[in-house]
């Protein structure tokens, strides 16, 4: 893997963490393939990349879909000879206690977290295999890692690409394609308001919030640096090996710290 990725895909490019990384990147030098649903923020980032000398591809395209993941990156090699990076990012977050979650939101949940990083990883695999070189960038979410009260959906969601990330890398082990999955804690982006609309209702998040440009720059050195695992706020590593140690303290640690009950409309 080059030390300065020259093709980047990320999904879920125009708002918040994917938004942040496509910036930090293309100011790298990558050449960014943008991808998300609404075309004008995605026209935006372009706009902006391509004002400060940078080179941006926006494809408005749906992660649920496959031929649209499959179009994703047949744009991105026509337009750019070749794929260095898929950064699956796209996801959003429903609140509620796990009998509180309507079953159509937990499929839509699934199917946009999960299936969408399947069908995304699904179409760059062949093409890294192809070029002896890639890098996958799976964007879980430290619920991934260690659930919270409220967020039992959501973070089901998060350990499933994690789990598929982690079987993937143990696949590619000896090879030049890495796959990094990363851990950020609550972040400063659109995830909250969009999760209060596909909830019907506000929640509270407490503990460690951080910007969408640190977890940006975080995503920059693992990309420069191909690791396993990134936790964009360091402190959260202490979570999970306190879990690893300890389960049955850690429910109650984070049922006192965790989020709040859900607040009605
Ligand atoms: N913010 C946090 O506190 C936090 C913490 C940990 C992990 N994360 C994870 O970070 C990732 C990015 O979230 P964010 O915080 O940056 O939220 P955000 O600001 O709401 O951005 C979400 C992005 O995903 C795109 N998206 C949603 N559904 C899509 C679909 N079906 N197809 C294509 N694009 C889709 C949205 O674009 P369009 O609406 O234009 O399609 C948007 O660009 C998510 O996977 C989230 O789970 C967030």
């Amino acid at each position: 893997m080059p030390a300065l990725p020259r093709v980047v895909v990320i999904t879920g490019a125009s708002a918040g963490i994917g938004r942040a990384t496509a910036l930090r990147l293309a100011r790298d030098g990558a050449a960014i393939v943008a991808c998300a649903r609404r075309r004008d923020r995605l026209d935006a980032l372009a706009a902006e990349i391509a004002a400060a000398g940078g080179r941006a591809l926006p494809v408005v395209a749906d992660v649920t879909c496959e031929n649209d993941m499959e179009r994703l990156v047949a744009g991105a090699i026509a337009r750019f000879g070749r794929l260095d990076v898929m950064m699956c990012n796209a996801g959003f977050g429903i609140a509620g206690a796990i009998d509180d979650v309507p079953p159509l939101q937990m499929r839509k949940l699934v199917d946009v977290n999960y299936v969408g990083t399947y069908y995304a990883v699904r179409a760059a695999l062949p093409i890294f295999r192809r070029q002896g070189q890639g890098h996958v960038i799976v964007i879980s979410s430290i619920v991934g890692k260690r659930g919270v009260p409220y967020m039992g959906a959501y973070a089901a969601t998060k350990f499933a690409q994690a789990g598929l990330a982690e079987c993937l890398r143990s696949e590619l082990v000896g090879s030049d394609i890495h796959v990094t999955v990363v851990f950020p804690v609550s972040t400063e982006t659109e995830f909250a308001g969009v999760m209060a609309r596909e909830s019907g209702k506000a929640t509270e998040a407490r503990g460690p919030r951080q910007h969408a440009g640190a977890v940006a720059d975080a995503i920059a050195r693992a990309i420069a640096r191909p690791v396993p695992e990134v936790y964009p706020y360091r402190k959260a590593r202490g979570l999970v090996l306190l879990n690893a140690i300890a389960p049955g303290f850690c429910d109650r640690f984070v049922n006192k710290f965790g989020r709040k009950p859900l607040v009605g409309p």
